[in-house]
């Protein structure tokens, strides 16, 4: 898998060598596996006989000779994503995701995750070099989340978030944060967190050091980027000045 290991995963659209190839339509998927075990599939150059190796939608491909071609129109949409939807292109177990949720026919697909249960701001693209100044983490895109946790924070809690919260051998410092609302009957609070990590979980995951699980959490901003009016479920295209804005995030 030497093309997952060359550039990281984070944030872009992997697939198996084999599945882009057969979604070009040059080949059935049976014929792609065969071509590529007698060695007649390149992958920017470079022979490639695994199969399953994870490639992407950017990458220069030939097939017997054949440039696969790559989509020239990009696109890119900003959702607010409900929960119960899968943030990839496609789910073993069938489930919705949120391709599923843009009606488009070009190959688009989010940029980093949220998770299933996770609501709000999320960003797709075909265009994977915007994918990767967003996915960087030295380009610190800021990320806004609204947690809803269990408990009330102690003092000690908000000097642990102040400092930085090591979460699974790493430090993890917000870039701030603030207490929106404290429900003593409830026992429970809504923190304001602003984070530039894209670590999976990583909200949960911090506030799970501090004894305080996530019961709910949304997603209400993307670098300059919010959901404005936008309702669960519903989408707009960004426009031109706002990819332009997230280029220069870089
Ligand atoms: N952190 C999480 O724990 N979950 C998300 O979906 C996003 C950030």
């Amino acid at each position: 898998m030497i093309f997952d290991i060359l550039r990281g995963k984070e944030g872009i659209c992997m697939e198996r060598l084999q599945k882009v190839i057969a979604s070009s339509g040059l080949t059935s998927r049976r014929k792609a596996e065969e071509l590529i075990k007698q060695g007649k599939v390149t992958v920017n150059g470079i022979v490639v006989k695994e199969l399953g190796t994870k490639v992407s939608y950017e990458d220069d491909i030939i097939v017997d000779k054949i440039l696969l071609k790559k989509e020239t129109n990009k696109e890119y949409y900003l959702l607010n994503k409900p929960s119960g939807i899968i943030s990839s292109v496609s789910d073993d177990k069938n489930r919705k995701t949120v391709v599923d949720l843009i009606d488009t026919d070009s190959r688009i697909y989010p940029i980093g995750r949220l998770d299933y249960d996770t609501t709000g701001l999320i960003l797709l693209t075909n265009d994977g070099k915007l994918t990767n100044i967003l996915s960087h983490p030295s380009n610190n895109i800021e990320k806004t989340y609204i947690a809803k946790i269990e408990g009330i924070l102690s003092k000690e809690n908000i000097d642990a978030l102040k400092k930085g919260v090591m979460v699974d051998g790493k430090k993890c410092k917000p870039v701030r944060f603030k207490v929106r609302k404290k429900d003593l009957e409830k026992n429970t609070s809504l923190v304001e967190i602003t984070i530039v990590e894209g670590r999976n979980h990583i909200v949960k995951k911090l506030f799970h050091e501090l004894k305080h699980e996530v019961i709910k959490l949304k997603r209400e901003s993307y670098a300059f980027l919010n959901l404005g009016n936008l309702k669960s479920g519903e989408y707009r295209m960004l426009s031109i000045k706002e990819v332009k804005k997230l280029y220069s995030l870089k």
